[in-house]
């Protein structure tokens, strides 16, 4: 009797565990523990007829098994409401309508500009370079021939650091510009020299459509012993003209930095009047209100450039005299805005992606 309810206990765990769906349950509920004809029921039944020593020993087990099924199917019970739960819950899905597009990021115009520039500039044979952004005032004034005092640090009004190294010579400051690389590179090594640095750079700056306390600034050089203003001139329109991809037309016009001498100030021909400083497609005796992007002069100014200052040389430690070098800063975030025709440079950095998205 005991193996018999050992065998139907056996036989009921292994149903219960292969049920697929709630009326297989009700099923093995009812040939179990069914009140008329269930097998566990009948042997219950039975167990008045048995003799007293067998009684209470079959009795517990067929109890214990009775609450073991009960228990099991219960528990089975729940499993399955769960899973039919989850299932008609993802029956509501609606598989016409257009899935979720797993958005793809893509390079900020910024960068994607300092690519570009460092593609076209290492082409020509330039280095690559970066340098640091906490820089001293040795390196970012007085080497480029800035000394304490001078009225040209007015232009590059920046934010000092206070510094906790202790006997730092020089005070620290946000570099603001990527000039003082200049210095930092010829100090190490002999000419012939071609290197960009591409970096950020701050100034204490009211912003407005056209300034930004925090700018990208490219800074390219060459040393060597017959550097002259042709090599200067052929550098910048081979640059621009690969920037722009079109043939640019530019101007050196005489200008003042302290670290240069000759310098100029270069500009090209508006690319969107074709230097005609009136709006494109404008007739002869048309009235218009004249071209925005160059303020109606025809030209638009890019970059500062000149030969190297012999103090710069000095302070870099070469003979005086012995090489020729010529220098340009351009202000990057000024050629993206101009080469995709954006109105406000503060939007560069705004993070806003409204903005970059369209790039
Ligand atoms: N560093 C200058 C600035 O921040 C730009 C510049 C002008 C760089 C003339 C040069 C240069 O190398 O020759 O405005």
């Amino acid at each position: 009797m005991l193996s018999q309810i050992e065998q139907l206990r056996i036989d009921a765990l292994k149903n219960i565990k292969e049920a697929r769906d709630i009326s297989s349950l009700d099923l093995i509920w009812r040939q179990y523990l069914g009140r008329q004809n269930g097998e566990l029921t009948k042997v219950l039944r039975g167990l008045k007829d048995l003799p007293a020593n067998e009684k209470s020993k079959v009795g517990s087990l067929a109890n214990r098994t009775k609450i073991e099924i009960e228990e099991k199917i219960k528990q089975k019970r729940q499993q399955l409401k769960s899973i039919i739960n989850h299932e008609s819950s993802s029956i509501n899905l609606d598989l016409t309508l257009p899935g979720k597009k797993t958005e793809l990021g893509h390079l900020h115009p910024l960068t994607q500009g300092k690519q570009m520039v460092a593609d076209i500039f290492s082409s020509m044979g330039f280095e690559i370079l970066e340098g640091p952004e906490l820089e001293t005032d040795y390196y970012n004034f007085e080497a480029l021939n800035i000394p304490e005092g001078h009225p040209a640090r007015d232009m590059w009004d920046t934010f000092f650091v206070k510094s906790k190294i202790k006997n730092q010579k020089s005070k620290l400051l946000l570099r603001t510009h990527t000039s003082p690389m200049q210095v930092r590179v010829m100090e190490k090594r002999k000419p012939p020299l071609r290197v960009c640095v591409i970096g950020k750079c701050f100034r204490h700056e009211a912003t407005d459509a056209s300034h930004e306390h925090t700018l990208y600034q490219v800074e390219g050089f060459a040393v060597d012993k017959e550097i002259s203003v042709a090599n200067l001139i052929y550098t910048l329109k081979t640059f621009l003209n690969a920037l722009f991809k079109t043939n640019v037309k530019i101007r050196l016009r005489p200008s003042y930095f302290p670290f240069t001498e000759p310098s100029f100030e270069v500009d090209f021909a508006c690319l969107n009047c074709g230097g005609k400083a009136r709006p494109p497609g404008l007739r002869p005796g048309e009235v218009g209100r004249g071209c925005p992007v160059c303020s109606q002069t025809g030209w638009v100014e890019i970059l500062g450039s000149g030969m190297i200052h012999p103090e710069v040389f000095k302070h870099a430690g070469y003979a005086k005299g012995k090489y020729t070098g010529f220098a340009f800063g351009i202000g990057l975030d000024r050629l993206i805005i101009m080469k995709h025709k954006i109105d406000d440079i503060r939007w560069l950095h705004s993070g806003d992606l409204r903005f970059i998205r369209q790039f």
